[in-house]
């Protein structure tokens, strides 16, 4: 019979040490600290086949928030399953360039939610926000009502494709980190992007830009005049971003580089009338 240190070593060497730890903690309901004070433990046998089982799936490329069924966005924990994207670092840059302009009480709608990741911790940062959020898959408004459930958080979240389920309202900041890769981009079939839901990840348009277009186009009647619109965008769209944003007539454009340094936000200003 393996020790807790042996197996973990063993599962080191199969999908690296990060992902070992992560899927024994989970396995057996530990913390970290416990995996060190308890290294030289025997590993009951249904543990060890448990564990042995995540480890061979993460070996075959499911990805480790799948298996855990978890994921850290933005200091706070989010379920996930097959159902939603697995929320990114880079889309944390939304959230600040959203707080940094969202007025008290102010109204929000994020666009394609998947697992609430951006709505519900917006509406648990500023909850005298008002914050909607839509998206084209029930099962994926699923797993993002219970997110917003796990964290106490006021979100109405709505099924529909874009701005369809808030018929005429109007908000002071819209939000979406759309699907923006490239139909035939190879990064689909490999890494994490396998497993993940293709309509969370391409509209299947050639260049990737179609969801981008009708979220940037559709805004303007469904901001508040000075109301903000933000959107991520693959790391080579900031300037495609940027001009479409420009045609659909927002003012004041910025955008928000991720900490490799590459363009992952693009935003604008509605003008004020007069
Ligand atoms: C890139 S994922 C983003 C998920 C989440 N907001 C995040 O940042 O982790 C895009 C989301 O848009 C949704 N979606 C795709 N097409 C849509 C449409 N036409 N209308 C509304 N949502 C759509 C997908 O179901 C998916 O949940």
């Amino acid at each position: 019979m393996a020790s807790v240190g042996e197996a973990v070593a063993a599962a080191s060497a199969r999908i690296g040490r990060t992902d070992a730890v992560a899927l024994a903690t989970h396995a057996w309901g530990v913390t970290r600290a416990w995996l060190v004070s308890h290294d030289r433990e025997a590993l009951a046998a249904p543990l060890a086949q448990r564990y042995d089982a995540l480890v061979a799936q993460r070996q075959q490329g499911s990805p480790v928030a799948y298996l855990t069924g978890l994921r850290e966005f933005y200091g706070r924990s989010f379920g996930v399953s097959a159902a939603v994207l697995i929320p990114r670092p880079e889309t944390e840059l939304i959230v600040e360039a959203a707080l940094a302009r969202l007025p008290e009480a102010g109204r929000l709608l994020d666009l394609g939610t998947g697992s609430g990741a951006i709505a519900v911790t917006l509406a648990c940062e500023r909850p005298t926000a008002a914050v909607i959020a839509t998206d084209v898959s029930a099962a994926a408004l699923a797993v993002a009502k219970d997110n917003a459930r796990r964290h106490s958080a006021s979100v109405d979240f709505r099924l529909g494709t874009w701005f369809e389920p808030v018929k005429s309202a109007r908000f002071d900041i819209i939000v979406s980190n759309p699907p923006y890769v490239a139909a035939l981009d190879p990064h689909l079939a490999q890494g994490d992007l396998r497993f993940e839901p293709t309509l969370a990840l391409s509209d299947g348009s050639a260049d990737g830009l179609a969801s981008l277009k009708a979220i940037i186009s559709g805004a303007g009647g469904h901001l508040q005049p000075g109301g903000w619109l933000l959107v991520e965008h693959g790391h080579d769209q900031g300037e495609r971003c940027a001009r479409l944003l420009e045609a659909a007539g927002f003012i004041d454009l910025m955008a928000m580089a991720d900490l490799a340094g590459l363009p992952r936000v693009a935003g604008g200003r509605l003008p004020r009338p007069g």
